[in-house]
């Protein structure tokens, strides 16, 4: 794609489209000269230039890189209008872009029914999944995985609603019968299943955890922010398949949150939160005098805990659908690639005399650390953080990653064999979130290997 090009396009568009108003002066207060913008814009792009090369896939660290430039051309055209996608008055256009977009993302979790909307993150969906849970079962608690993303116990507090943490498994899932242990106080009124943790990338037994949960009428809500897009690869044929039960057992939970600017493409600014029963709407009634006055048709607003959202989230994940759609042919060969270069990668790592894998991965995050003489968890720790530093440091063939904590009684649970000397350490983790990992994964693999070696 040349998105200079089309960038190009993109603006003649919207010109041509302001041109229908009839001309009017700009207001001089606003007026720069060229000369002046090229010495602000000199200065900022010499400052952009101070980041993390997250489009490379020599960048294995966290979970980072740029949008497709189909998102970015149609973020950037559709922000030259600024719609505002809190109401219809805000942004029409966009706003029903991202009723459609919306829909295609309850139709690749098979939701028969749903309400839905983007919000601005993963977080803030999040927020409002458990801010209906609370509607619904006053005084209480709202259940989750120990291994569950940090925002979950944040935003409990946040709503005043006790967050109880449930142990996980020894692969990080959640123990669903810990879970029925819990329940069966009869406190708690929803339970949070993650599809996809953000440290390991494990898959909790969503199908499980709905049928402890429904079995003491305990809501389902699910965190798919990091995993929801490898529903895709649910039962695909080959090393990228998953297993089917997790996944499809998502169209029955109450709740389900997915992050498009994790997966699906986006710039940040992009998460998504999908009800099953259309009927929670009932919690977001508010009245809203400035807005909401030119049809009876829904406003997103009023669907919403947040008021301005931008517009141009929309326009880019509706535009980047039109190209490469939530289905197995479109956006699962996108993650598919990724996913097999996670499961090559875990095998290399498994033959290898100098690293060794902390446990398989079940999407494309591939946890590591260096193979130490002692196998202890300080010379492990110590090892991690400077092939960390080292690799970035590099100047000839830098290679960026990222760091995971993990607590001794973790590590014990899967590597018996290691000394635990201290309460934990860090070992090393790659988020292969680019297809692109697959073809470098030989260079990967053997610039780890020199930098394990010392
Ligand atoms: C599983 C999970 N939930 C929630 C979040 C928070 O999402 P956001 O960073 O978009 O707020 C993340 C972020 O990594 C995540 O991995």
């Amino acid at each position: 794609m040349d998105v200079q090009g089309w960038l190009g396009r993109g603006v003649d568009a919207i010109e041509d489209w302001q041109a229908g108003f009839g001309p009017f002066e700009h207001d001089p207060s606003l007026r720069i000269s060229d000369e002046q913008f090229a010495s602000a814009f000199g200065e900022f792009t010499e400052r952009l230039r101070d980041n993390y090369p997250f489009f490379h896939p020599s960048y294995a660290g966290q979970m980072l890189k740029p949008p497709h430039p189909a998102a970015v051309v149609g973020y950037l055209t559709a922000m030259l209008v600024n719609p505002n996608n809190h109401a219809l008055d805000g942004g029409p256009a966009t706003a029903r872009m991202e009723k459609e977009a919306v829909a295609q993302l309850a139709g690749m979790f098979g939701l028969a029914t749903h309400l839905g909307h983007l919000t601005t993150s993963g977080t803030i969906a999040n927020l409002e999944a458990l801010y209906v849970a609370r509607e619904l079962h006053p005084g209480r608690g709202i259940a989750y995985s120990a291994e569950a993303h940090y925002t979950h116990s944040r935003m409990c507090g946040v709503l005043g609603v006790e967050g109880i943490p449930v142990p996980a498994d020894g692969a990080g899932r959640l123990d669903p019968g810990a879970l029925d242990a819990l329940l069966a106080r009869g406190t708690v009124g929803t339970v949070v299943a993650t599809a996809g943790t953000t440290g390991l990338g494990a898959i909790d037994p969503v199908h499980e955890v709905l049928a402890v949960a429904r079995a003491r009428g305990v809501r389902v809500h699910v965190d798919a922010a990091y995993g929801g897009f490898f529903t895709l690869l649910a039962g695909a044929p080959g090393p990228a398949g998953l297993d089917e039960a997790p996944w499809r057992a998502i169209a029955e939970c109450d709740s389900v949150v997915v992050d498009p600017h994790k997966h699906g493409l986006q710039p940040y600014g992009c998460g998504a939160v999908l009800f099953r029963d259309p009927d929670v709407g009932r919690f977001y009634l508010h009245d809203s005098p400035y807005t909401y006055f030119t049809s009876d048709e829904l406003h997103l607003g009023e669907i919403s805990l947040e008021c301005s959202r931008a517009g141009a989230a929309a326009a880019a994940l509706w535009l980047t659908f039109r190209l490469l759609p939530p289905t197995p042919d479109g956006l699962g060969r996108v993650l598919a690639a990724g996913r097999r270069a996670a499961v090559d990668w875990a095998r290399l790592i498994s033959g290898s005399g100098r690293l060794e894998l902390y446990q398989p991965p079940e999407l494309d995050i591939v946890c590591y650390f260096p193979a130490t003489r002692p196998r202890t968890l300080s010379a492990i720790d110590q090892a991690s953080a400077r092939m960390l530093a080292d690799g970035m440091a590099d100047p000839a063939r830098p290679v960026y990653l990222s760091t995971l904590r993990i607590a001794a009684a973790d590590f014990a649970r899967r590597h018996p064999g290691v000394a635990a000397d201290r309460e934990g350490a860090r070992i090393l983790r790659s988020v292969l979130m680019k297809p692109e990992a697959e073809g470098y994964l030989g260079e990967l693999h053997s610039r780890l290997e020199r930098l394990a070696g010392g």
